[in-house]
């Protein structure tokens, strides 16, 4: 890998004030796994509680409203974000898409939203399990990326992309590492045309089911740049397994 490995864990609706324990062991151990990049994205109840206990570790949101304030009732903005101390935000994970009927057009827009408000971004495609059946996976994923993705001069480092297989989240089922494997290089190959020489260092984060038990195979795949992980980020004890086999890959 050229760049750290990422391991970003996607807490998704889940966690009361009590879950913060998980992210200061987190956190402590993040200090002697320095080759790895770790990251949290509790729900937005819990960003600033996260980012007072934890020093080391990355804190983000798994969604922002693509304006900068006004009359959105529930919604919160990208500044707001920033404010309450996140430093990166998730957007286009396919259960917004299908809980909330995202499309494309308003991925991309957070995205610049989230940027133009000075987070990172990590960026969600996946093909659902008929569109993989389908022979279209990289197809479908090409084609969200195309319309997601935020453009512009200085955006790839900012920028990272998951590739979440949807009937692989929440489901204990993974793509083959041949399949991870076609479908990162078929994102790579996309990444350098979109943003030439700087496309080669965005991560591309495998997510889907990876568990202390099948991270050090899905993390040694080509063109792997980290992990998004649902489930296994809950506990501290299970995302520090995964972090754990990203270090020794780090190492390799
Ligand atoms: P699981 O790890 O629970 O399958 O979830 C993956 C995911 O959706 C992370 O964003």
């Amino acid at each position: 890998m050229a760049v750290r490995p990422y391991i970003v864990g996607n807490w998704k609706m889940h966690g009361t004030r009590a879950m913060l324990a998980e992210a200061r062991a987190i956190d402590r151990a993040a200090e002697r796994l320095i080759k790895v990049e770790v990251a949290l994205a509790p729900p937005f109840t819990l960003i600033h509680a996260t980012r007072n206990e934890a020093s080391l570790i990355g804190v983000g949101a798994q969604d922002c409203h693509t304006a900068e304030g006004g009359a959105h009732t529930g919604d919160i903005s990208a500044a707001m974000l920033k404010d309450a101390g996140a430093g990166f935000t998730i957007v286009g994970h396919s259960e917004r898409r299908a809980d909330h009927d995202e499309k494309d057009a308003d991925v991309k827009a957070k995205a610049e939203a989230a940027l133009a408000a000075g987070l990172n971004v990590i960026v969600c495609v996946g093909e659902t399990e008929a569109e993989r059946d389908a022979g279209k996976a990289e197809k479908v994923v090409a084609k969200q990326l195309a319309g997601s993705l935020p453009t512009g001069e200085g955006v790839a480092g900012s920028l990272t992309v998951a590739y979440e297989p949807v009937w692989a989240i929440g489901t204990g089922r993974t793509p083959t590492l041949d399949d991870i494997a076609a479908m990162h290089h078929s994102i790579r190959v996309m990444l350098n045309q979109l943003f030439g020489e700087a496309g080669a260092d965005i991560r591309i984060l495998y997510g889907g089911s990876v568990k202390p038990g099948n991270a050090s195979e899905i993390l040694a795949v080509e063109d792997v740049g980290g992990a998004l992980v649902g489930g296994a980020s809950l506990t501290a004890e299970s995302f520090l397994a995964i972090v754990v086999a990203a270090a020794e890959k780090a190492d390799t």
